[in-house]
């Protein structure tokens, strides 16, 4: 038998599916006290918090799982979907060969959400069926460098170095025509604008480049005036970006670590009233509009109007959409 590469950290979550949700969650969270953390509507999932660990409540009502072939419940059917248990350290490769060499498949794997945030699982079957999903540490949330990753984009920290590719999207006209400031003309103004967004006049961790993967910064998206966990957010892209969801993933992507890491509790935008696609991408991120506030903002010798909208955590969190769930 192979050496173990981990060693067993922790019951990360349990994933049981239930008939009845009202009913689950009168005995969990009303009896037993569990707080509801987060609710995946598409997937007919509440995440109940227990101490350090997750209950997942996973309706076998839901339509996906209806489609998998899951059975209603009864004292015949399992209910208990898979286990989960944090494992230390989350080798991949080390894992799968250990697992090979004792003639077990990972069956899966991905991102999953667990006690501790969004983090790498795999997943195997024990010998009488159950799925053990091993979970590694939270990602980006227990990475030095915080790296946002979504479908298409990794967002990194935002560098002195990106001045030269991020310039022409500054001195773009169109790009700037609702930017809080005129376009700007040389590297050495698009030095001093990033380095003014990072710290100590910003939070650490607030800045990021929108990359391809490939590290050229196509844009950024940045965390700034935060006061008391309340922060605004501001986004720019360059032209011949636009139109693909780039920057709408890139906010997702941005909430989360706002959520999560900066343990943000509000997240606002100040938006130019002119400006549709940004107030289109406020709107389908799930911000709220809260208000509109006349001549308020001075640029290029006139008074601007703005449109304010902000998510708070709490929205944040009930949103269907936010994050992979772990009950799959
Ligand atoms: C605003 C900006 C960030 C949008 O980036 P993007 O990656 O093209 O945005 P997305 O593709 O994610 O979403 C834009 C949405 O607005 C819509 N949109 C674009 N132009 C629009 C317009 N003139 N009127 C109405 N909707 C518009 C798009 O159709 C899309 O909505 P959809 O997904 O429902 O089709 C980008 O244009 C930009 O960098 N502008 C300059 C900087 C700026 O103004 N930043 C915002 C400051 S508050």
């Amino acid at each position: 038998m192979s050496r173990v590469p981990f060693s067993l950290a922790a019951l990360d979550h349990v994933v049981l599916r239930v008939p009845d949700m009202k009913k689950a969650l009168a005995f969990y969270s009303d009896i037993l006290g569990a707080k509801v953390e987060r609710r995946v509507e598409n997937f007919g999932l509440v995440q109940l918090r227990a101490g350090d660990s997750i209950i997942d409540l996973v309706d076998v009502g839901a339509a996906w799982l209806k489609a998998e072939g899951a059975r209603p419940f009864t004292p015949e059917v399992r209910n208990v979907d898979h286990i989960c248990i944090r494992v230390d350290p989350f080798d991949e490769a080390a894992i799968e060969r250990h697992l090979v060499m004792n003639r077990l498949e990972i069956i899966e794997r991905g991102q999953r959400y667990g006690a501790q945030g969004n983090g790498p699982s795999v997943y195997v079957r024990d010998p009488f069926g159950t799925v053990v999903e091993l979970k590694g540490p939270a990602t980006p949330i227990e990475s030095d460098e915080p790296v946002i990753k979504t479908e298409r984009l990794t967002l990194r920290p935002v560098r002195v170095s990106d001045a030269a590719s991020l310039l022409p999207t500054f001195m773009d006209g169109e790009a700037m025509r609702y930017w809080s400031h005129a376009p700007i003309s040389s590297l050495r103004d698009m030095e001093g604008i990033i380095a003014r967004n990072l710290p100590p006049q910003n939070r650490e961790e607030g800045s990021f480049a929108i990359t391809l993967g490939d590290d050229r910064a196509i844009g950024c998206v940045n965390f700034y005036n935060e006061r008391d966990a309340m922060s605004g957010m501001g986004y720019i892209l360059e032209r011949a970006a636009w139109g693909k969801g780039y920057v709408a993933e890139a906010v997702r992507g941005a909430l989360i670590h706002g959520f999560t890491r900066l343990k943000l509790h509000r997240i606002w935008l100040e938006i130019d009233p002119r400006n549709a696609a940004s107030i289109r991408i406020a709107e389908k991120c799930g911000f709220m509009r809260e208000g509109f506030a006349r001549k308020s903002f001075f640029l290029s010798g006139e008074y601007q109007d703005s449109v304010f909208y902000a998510m708070l955590y709490e929205d944040w969190i009930t949103r269907a959409d936010v994050g992979v769930p772990s009950g799959r």
